[in-house]
């Protein structure tokens, strides 16, 4: 058994972990630059966390300037086990409502200006991203959303786009009827990639805020809609987190489904 230790990176309106003991923010250093902030350190129910506010506490970081390489070798370096993702999200689904959280357990890469690999010149490595989430922390995830009360999907495929603008009527369509994408955001990618070749288990909680453009009886996506809605789900998501180390617990076996064993047959460079 090793020690948990729960990272938890928070989309828009999270920005801490309310109730931790022993709660530091702490600057960590790493050879891809500064991550999006400091990191809020301490314990919870007797398990390690670590909180990283993805766009930085302020807001300053856009979704595709966000040091994702710098946030995941943060946590790694911190001691982090588990990371839970959580962001905010558009539908493409009736069913899936805004207040609603949805447990993702597939992407779609659609952002093409970030870095997406620790890997490149001198190490090259090919991971398995075939199920990139695990499914031992999405057990978590959910349980601790249906324990809190939370209207919650489990499973669905989160399309991650480069934005900053939202998509137009004919994405929002083309993704929903004919790529099957349940519900939409720009941050989940690369994040997930990198956690996966870290050797890091990865859940996501995207919570939906709007029905992106498609919908016939909602119009088009606002910031301000999503603002409204992110106050109530940010509440949400907090409570979530929350309930997260109880469930998880202070040790931890290797995971069942290899997440942190991920390079262990995808390095192809030679050892010196
Ligand atoms: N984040 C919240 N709502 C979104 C949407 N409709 N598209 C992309 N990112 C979002």
């Amino acid at each position: 058994m090793t020690d948990t230790m729960i990272g938890v990176i928070g989309g828009s309106g999270i920005y801490e972990i309310a109730g931790l003991s022993g709660a530091e923010w702490v600057s960590v250093a790493t050879p891809w630059g500064a991550p999006s902030d400091q990191l809020l350190t301490g314990t919870l129910d007797g398990v390690k966390m670590a909180f990283l506010p993805r766009h930085g506490r302020g807001h300053v970081h856009a979704p595709a300037t966000v040091p994702y390489r710098a946030n995941i070798d943060a946590l790694k370096r911190l001691g982090v086990t588990d990371v839970v993702s959580v962001s905010a999200c558009g539908s493409f689904r009736d069913e899936m409502a805004p207040g609603d959280f949805v447990v993702v357990d597939q992407f779609i890469d659609r952002t093409i200006a970030r870095e997406k690999s620790f890997f490149g010149t001198g190490c090259v490595a090919h991971v398995s991203v075939a199920h990139p989430t695990c499914p031992r922390l999405s057990d978590a995830c959910e349980t601790a959303a249906r324990d809190g009360g939370i209207n919650v999907h489990r499973g669905g495929t989160y399309l991650a786009m480069e934005g900053p603008q939202f998509s137009t009527l004919a994405e929002s369509r083309m993704y929903r009827e004919a790529w099957g994408a349940d519900v939409i955001g720009m941050t989940n990618m690369p994040e997930a990639k990198l956690a996966r070749e870290a050797e890091l288990c990865y859940a996501s909680v995207a919570m939906i805020t709007d029905y992106d453009s498609w919908h016939p009886d909602h119009g088009e996506v606002d910031v301000t809609q999503i603002i409204a809605t992110l106050m109530g789900n940010a509440e949400k998501g907090r409570d979530l987190v929350s309930r997260l180390p109880a469930l998880l617990g202070a040790g931890r076996a290797p995971c069942p489904h290899g997440c942190d064993r991920a390079l262990e047959y995808a390095i192809l460079t030679a050892p010196d």
